[in-house]
């Protein structure tokens, strides 16, 4: 929590001067029932009319100053929320994207979703009224009290009742509510998250007829979120009844008491009337700073829930820009295990093998063998459980994350494109890319012939995720993208796997002819794709063994078995 306040920094001066001008606001506002008195008391007791038009013109002159006062307040107090929460979401967003892959695979989008929009509204809302409020509404509370006492100490005895009894049903109703307000911000992640996935996976959901079970989901956890909202609202709005019959007996005995004293010439008639402004201004405050006080305990959870995000751990980068250029082998993997956090089986088990410069690796597997596993740690995606991981001779754990991934260009299993132009995209892999090597890259993908048939070439739009490219078009050009990178390694995890066998055939010679002293990890279930590999690591299970096509197929059972299971009306490229 104490983290956030960092971003404070840049708006202390509003920090300092919207609750000053509140404060100034305030003690305008109680001088507002003494002169009311002494309009009753002196102008209209005496018939002096010009008395009491000079005090009206006083009251509006108070008026005018408390408002332009209060105006002045209201623009620092949101200057500064809304700085400290643009601060806060830069902050967040970029930490977001530093998260090591164990946190993203942990975190929910959806939640974090809340966290940058939702969340950090009520933060902003928080400061803005901490800013305005927390120090004028207590001020006005004891000021009132205060003056009700010089104005008439026996009459004020009231007020000594009214305000801890007031104060004990406000902060009461407060205690049982706030960790109510946890809940229902609980409850709404769990909507939001259902909605999440109902519209991302909507064409699924059709496909399989759940559209109904998914609308009950939603009801469900909505009917929760209402109930909860309901539950907490009902507590809340028990808050202005309790307090105003409390105020309202108050006043009786106040009125009562004051009468009497009037009666006995103790006590003037325009004592009374301020006495009950001033009755009146506690109210309101006290009924202001309760609301503040639920507004700031909700600003404070959601405080802790962003909070919670810069807290979490940022991806681990290494020191050194130092690689072996020369070095003999440009990957190597010495006894390396890898299990994921929370799974219990390792996923990679004893894996030991050296790449040279220039050579092709072929992985292949059945499902769920631990291919992606694999090449994720060469970037670094993952780090090793056990073993050590060498790039271009020194251990991924050395090395600079930047320094790390210049080496590397990787087409993930799932391409993903990015909303803009094809061009816009290939800059991923190179920010100066000219038209040239754009085209060179997305003919190597076999892309460039479907790119030239859309309309603007180069320039065609991308939708968001590339939705309006086939899965085999988006594959291509997260290939091109890669390609464009020209790096010393260029992993491909199944990046053909939407390809028909003339196009794969046709992608990887272009890969092969232009590969020069660079090593491609080609990742994929078909042998036909990786046969010609220089090495093939066939992986069942986690654990590895490694060769050739022809010393594979002589000696490794589940690799004979899947190329005879495909050899059979399959071309092998
Ligand atoms: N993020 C993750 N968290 C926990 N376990 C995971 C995660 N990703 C993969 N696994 C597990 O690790 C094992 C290896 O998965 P991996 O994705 O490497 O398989 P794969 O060989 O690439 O499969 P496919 O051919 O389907 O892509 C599987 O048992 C899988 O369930
Ligand atoms: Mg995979």
């Amino acid at each position: 929590m104490k983290k956030l306040l960092k971003y404070l920094k840049g708006s202390r001066a509003q920090c300092v001067l919207a609750p000053l001008f509140k404060m100034l606001e305030a003690i305008l506002e109680l001088f507002v029932p003494i002169v009311v008195a002494r309009v009753i008391d002196t102008g209209i007791a005496n018939g002096d009319t010009g008395y009491v038009v000079r005090m009206c013109a006083l009251l509006v002159l108070l008026g005018a100053v408390g408002l332009a006062f209060s105006l002045t307040a209201q623009f620092f107090a949101a200057k500064a929320s809304v700085d400290f929460v643009k601060r806060l979401k830069h902050a967040v967003f970029a930490h977001i994207g530093r998260f090591s892959y164990e946190k993203v695979d942990a975190s929910g989008t959806a939640t974090l979703i809340t966290r940058m929009t939702g969340d950090m509204d009520s933060v902003q809302n928080g400061l803005n009224l901490t800013l305005r409020l927390l120090l004028r509404s207590p001020f006005v509370v004891i000021g009132a009290m205060i003056m009700a006492f010089t104005v008439d100490a026996k009459a004020a005895v009231v007020f000594a009742v009214v305000i801890p009894l007031l104060s004990i049903v406000v902060f009461g109703i407060m205690i049982i509510s706030i960790p109510l307000y946890k809940k229902v911000r609980l409850a709404l992640d769990k909507v939001l998250c259902t909605a999440r996935e109902s519209l991302t996976g909507a064409r699924v959901i059709r496909a399989f007829c759940k559209e109904d079970e998914q609308v009950d989901e939603f009801r469900e956890r909505n009917d929760a979120l209402t109930a909860i909202q309901e539950y907490t609202g009902r507590i809340s709005a028990l808050l202005n009844p309790v307090t105003c019959v409390i105020i309202n007996i108050g006043i009786a005995v106040l009125i009562y008491k004051g009468a009497i004293r009037v009666e006995a010439g103790l006590l003037t008639q325009g004592a009374v009337v301020a006495l009950y402004n001033y009755m009146s201004q506690i109210l309101v405050e006290l009924v202001k700073f309760a609301s503040l006080i639920i507004s700031i305990t909700k600003s404070v959870a959601c405080a802790g829930r962003i909070s919670a995000v810069l807290d979490t751990d940022a991806e681990y980068d290494g020191e050194s820009n130092e690689a072996d250029e020369k070095s003999e082998n440009i990957v190597e993997f010495r006894n390396v295990s890898f299990a994921y956090s929370g799974a219990g089986d390792k996923s990679l088990e004893n894996i030991s093998f050296a790449v040279k410069r220039g050579e092709t690796v072929g992985i292949i597997g059945s499902t769920g063998s631990g291919k992606t596993t694999l090449v994720n740690l060469i970037p670094a995606f993952y780090r090793a459980s056990g073993g050590e991981v060498l790039v271009s001779g020194v251990d991924v754990n050395k090395l600079s994350l930047e320094k790390l991934r210049s080496k590397i260009a990787v087409v993930p299993q799932k391409s993903v494109l990015f909303k803009g132009t094809i061009r816009e995209n290939m800059f991923w892999g190179k920010e100066d890319a000219t038209d040239e090597e754009i085209m060179k890259a997305l003919e190597i993908a076999q892309a460039k012939d479907f790119v030239m048939k859309k309309d603007g070439g180069l320039d065609a739009c991308v939708e968001q995720g590339g939705r309006n490219f086939s899965g085999g078009q988006r594959q291509r050009l997260a290939v091109a993208r890669a390609v464009i990178k020209d790096a010393d390694i260029l992993i491909l995890d199944d990046s053909s796997s939407a390809l028909d066998y003339a196009t794969d055939a046709a992608m990887r010679r272009a890969i092969a002819a232009n590969q020069g002293e660079k090593s491609v990890f080609i990742v994929s279930q078909r042998t036909s794709s990786i046969m010609h590999a220089d090495k093939i690591i066939v992986l069942d299970d986690g654990h590895a063994e490694i060769g050739t096509h022809e010393e594979l197929l002589k000696n490794n059972a589940v690799y004979r078995e899947i190329h005879l299971s495909q050899f059979d009306g399959e071309e092998s490229a």
